[in-house]
């Protein structure tokens, strides 16, 4: 138990760490294109933001949710997600006295008890961005196709953007009271988990992925077919802006999500390739959220991406991003006596800013340049013997095997002229 992690947690180690830091780096230039701004927000909060935000019915708040007492008596939760804890930090900060909407992203963990398996984990890196104060439908679309042209910025193709709408609380209610009326009708076929939904939650019936559920649910009226003038104008103009800005969708009648504060949009961003689990990014507008949370009436609308799923998409359509970095130089000592003439030049290499590496486990020559190779490094600098005496060092390129003599004067000129050229 002391040497493996938690079920459903992993490390990234070394080689990896340089991929994910790669990807933050373009979700951050990718966000800064869209005007979103980064939030850093707690990892853990009042167990009730998420009761009241997220749900009580949901299956997050139900059976997912890390919670303990703290030593004050005070009920926490792990943040499951992100989107209630940003609406929390958008009451607390008056973030609605600045310019609105405030369009806010976050990169970082969350925790989930689920059942681990393929790109399902109980602590998870999502990114995901809210965009609070603005019921305009371009708001919808902007967020959508912000996650659209990250994917394929970094060359993920044949994604498929699932789109509905589930009208606001006012169609809801006709809606609720006809699908539950088709559902009874049918309850014999239903599993066990939607007889419970039927009576709390009909609409999360919808998105069972049980055989015979779903034989029930295709046939289901649609909501389509409720939304009011308000609800329907809203859906039409977001449907408008994707089309005119090229994104393809599918209308999924289905698609309800799993969190209860969604109204009008929801979406979900899958690709086929990744099997059971295959969304990448899901969302959806939230307009009665921060009232929930205790504010004046606000309308949000935002995604969060799974970044391990997002990984697993990128290593089954083998798009490599950049991994670990080799250093520039291997230093090393022809004999155990020039190993702090090796280390002197190692720190003058570095503060010239050329990555430098060496041998700390007193290797022969021999075993330092089998090691440098490992490394990956371009060059090896050899310290001692003649080349000491004379002020020079041995200077190897590692591509190609040759070796020339260097003046130590002139050894951090070349080297900058080499690794730049
Ligand atoms: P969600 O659909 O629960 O939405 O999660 C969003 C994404 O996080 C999923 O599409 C998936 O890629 C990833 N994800 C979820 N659970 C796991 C897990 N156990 N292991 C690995 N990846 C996972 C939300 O979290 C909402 N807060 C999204 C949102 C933001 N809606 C509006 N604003």
């Amino acid at each position: 138990m002391l040497t493996t992690a938690p079920r459903g947690t992993h490390d990234i180690l070394p080689g990896e760490v340089e991929k994910w830091q790669h990807l933050e780096t373009m979700i951050r230039f990718h966000c800064r294109l869209f005007g979103y701004g980064e939030i850093r927000l707690p990892l853990f909060e009042h167990t009730e933001l998420f009761q009241r935000g997220v749900g009580e019915t949901t299956d997050i708040v139900e059976k997912e949710m890390y919670t303990f007492t703290d030593r004050g008596g005070r009920s926490l939760t792990l943040r499951p997600e992100a989107t209630a804890s940003t609406v929390r930090a958008y009451l607390e900060h008056n973030l609605n006295g600045a310019p609105q909407p405030a369009k806010l992203y976050y990169i970082g963990p969350m925790f989930r008890y689920d059942r681990p398996q393929a790109g399902r984990y109980r602590q998870f890196s999502q990114f995901g961005v809210e965009a609070i104060g603005s019921a305009d439908p371009t708001v919808d679309a902007e967020v959508i196709l912000l996650a659209l042209d990250l994917y394929a910025k970094l060359g993920l193709s044949d994604l498929t953007v699932q789109l509905n709408s589930i009208g606001c609380p006012k169609c809801r209610r006709q809606y609720r009271d006809t699908l539950v009326k088709y559902l009874s009708q049918q309850q014999n076929e239903l599993c066990d988990s939607c007889l419970g939904r039927l009576e709390r939650n009909p609409l999360r019936v919808l998105d069972c992925k049980e055989d015979a559920c779903r034989r029930v649910t295709k046939n289901a009226p649609e909501f389509s077919g409720f939304l009011c003038a308000e609800c329907r104008e809203h859906f039409e103009l977001v449907k408008g802006c994707l089309e005119r800005a090229g994104a393809r969708y599918e209308l999924n009648s289905n698609l309800v999500r799993g969190l209860d504060y969604y109204t009008k949009t929801v979406f979900e961003i899958t690709w086929s390739g990744l099997g059971a689990q295959t969304a990448l990014c899901g969302g959806g507008r939230y307009d009665g959220l921060v009232e929930e949370c205790g504010g004046p009436p606000t309308p949000g609308v935002g995604f969060a991406m799974g970044l391990e799923r997002l990984f697993l998409a990128l290593d089954q359509a083998g798009i490599e991003l950049p991994g670990k970095e080799a250093p520039d130089v291997f230093v090393a000592a022809l004999t155990r006596e020039d190993n702090a003439t090796a280390f002197e030049l190692l720190t003058w290499l570095r503060r010239a800013g050329i990555s430098a590496e060496k041998d700390y486990l007193s290797r022969s020559l021999r075993a330092q340049l089998k090691h440098a190779n490992r490394l990956g490094a371009s060059f090896t600098v050899i310290v001692g013997g003649e080349e000491a005496v004379r002020n020079t060092v041995s200077l190897r390129n590692m591509a190609d095997g040759s070796q020339e003599e260097i003046r130590l004067d002139d050894l951090i000129s070349v080297l900058t002229e080499r690794l730049h050229c």
